[in-house]
């Protein structure tokens, strides 16, 4: 008879206890605690938290000089795709696990069938997990993208037991599992989605692709809070973490590296949604300029530097006269708190108030913003819709707003520059710190110091 033990795992950490308690004792997270019973076997097999996480790699259990390591670059497999390309680091690795993530009917599973599809095209074995979809829906699919369907090898099963087993025998060079929340093991007792089941099913899979050498991409879903269900856990199993954001109503799709040990954090993959599929946008500045070319107040361009590239993002601003007690502050695209600090900021150290003014700020195509290099697009936006006043034509800004008023570098300033004068913007507003050595053709460059400077060559 097999034995069966009950165990408490961590919604958050994934980390395990044999008792119940309100505060997980590895990450201090409260109310995380799930019960699930284990049969015997599966806990031996799977001893540390640590190698619970996954992480795990060719383990030789020998000690090794550091300098006998090979160094040489793993071979990337390339897609084709260029912008899937770009996100993933350059391409699959052998044995590199990703996950990718967004909202039901963002286009997942069409982005995993075209990469499958080029891939099987140059001739690389490659099987499609669907617990998700019917063959038939997965064939309605591929019609619509136009993909010749001989040779995409499909496997419509849940149990993790069953696809280990096909996945051991036919040793795939490429694997898609869609989606990691329908697959179930049989050695556990939970349901199918549930944390346990999340978290076992994705380490079990992400050793066996590293053990073979497989590349392997999982589809996961999204909790209602935005999160990957099963947050953290996924996360530390694997290697690359892609998540699809941006405006759902509109056609284009951005893809954004959350974490990748083989690649650039928060490089930026843009497609376009047709007919035919994910179309890779090559020149995506032009998506995130409003289509305005006449200037109005409160809209300025900012260069932003996303993973590797650098990105001509319009930020709007609109600031109003306010009806309510405390006046509104809603940002799109643009980290709220810092909205707030940055008002403080301008009132303190530029004579601008705005407390008796709402304030709402856009960024243009449901980009997100993730660095402060946007501070002083943000500030210069505000300033010109206070005042009226359209910003200076062909100008980009971009820089850090510090607490005392300083305008603080940017890195990778001279990249930026360079994208603005090709896209063929003639005036920018910069920190002094990332002045150009060398002029750049058809650019003026201000380079400032403080915020007030900033302002005066903004309303000359
Ligand atoms: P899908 O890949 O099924 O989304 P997910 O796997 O993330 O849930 O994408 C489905 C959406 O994409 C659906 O609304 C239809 C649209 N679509 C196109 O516009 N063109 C296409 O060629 C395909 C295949 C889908
Ligand atoms: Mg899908």
């Amino acid at each position: 008879t097999k034995k069966v033990r009950t165990e408490f795992v961590c919604s958050d950490c994934g980390g395990t206890t044999a008792k119940w308690a309100g505060q997980c004792p590895h990450c201090k997270a409260w109310n995380t605690l799930q019960e699930f019973t284990v049969k015997e076997g599966v806990a031996a097999r799977y001893g540390s938290v640590n190698e619970r996480r996954g992480g795990f790699v060719d383990t030789t259990g020998s000690l090794q000089d550091l300098s006998e390591v090979s160094t040489a670059e793993a071979p990337r497999i390339q897609t084709g795709l260029s912008e899937f390309d770009r996100v993933m680091g350059g391409g699959l690795v052998q044995g590199g696990v990703a996950l990718i993530g967004g909202d039901p009917g963002i286009g997942k599973s069409t982005l995993l069938l075209q990469v499958m599809a080029r891939l099987v095209a140059a001739g690389i074995r490659a099987v499609y997990v669907s617990g998700e979809e019917s063959a038939t829906q997965i064939a309605l699919r591929a019609q619509r993208l136009q993909i010749d369907p001989h040779g995409l090898q499909l496997m419509s099963e849940i149990e993790l037991e069953h696809i280990e087993a096909v996945l051991k025998d036919k040793k795939p060079e490429f694997v898609v599992v869609d989606s990691i929340q329908t697959l179930f093991s049989g050695q556990l007792e939970s349901a199918p989605g549930s944390v346990s089941q999340v978290r076992e099913c994705a380490a079990r899979l992400t050793r066996l692709a590293k053990t073979l050498g497989t590349p392997l991409i999982f589809v996961g879903h999204v909790t209602k809070d935005g999160a990957l269900a099963g947050p953290r856990i996924l996360e530390h199993i694997v290697d690359t973490v892609l998540y699809f954001e941006g405006d759902t109503h509109s056609n284009f799709r951005l893809v954004r590296a959350f974490k990748n040990r083989f690649g650039a954090v928060n490089e930026l993959g843009v497609f376009a949604m047709t007919d035919h599929g994910l179309r890779g946008v090559t020149n995506p500045s032009a998506i995130f300029l409003s289509e305005y070319k006449a200037n109005v107040p409160g809209a300025t361009v900012l260069v932003t530097q996303e993973g590797t590239r650098p990105l001509l993002v319009e930020i709007q601003a609109l600031v109003d006269q306010t009806h309510l007690p405390t006046p509104r502050r809603l940002s799109v695209g643009v980290d709220a708190q810092r909205l707030s600090m940055l008002l403080a900021v301008l009132h303190r150290h530029a004579g601008v108030g705005c407390f008796d003014q709402d304030v709402f700020i856009n960024a243009v195509g449901g980009v997100k913003i993730t660095e402060t290099a946007a501070d002083l697009a943000v500030l210069a936006a505000i300033v010109s819709s206070i005042r009226n006043k359209p910003l200076p034509e062909g100008l980009v800004v971009f820089g850090e707003v510090g607490l005392a008023g300083e305008i603080r570098p940017a890195p990778r300033g001279q990249e930026r520059l360079r994208e603005a004068a090709k896209l063929g913007f003639s005036r920018a507003i910069i920190p002094r710190a990332n002045a150009p050595r060398a002029p750049i053709e058809g650019l003026t460059v201000h380079a400032v110091d403080r915020l007030s400077d900033a302002l005066d060559v903004l309303m000359s």
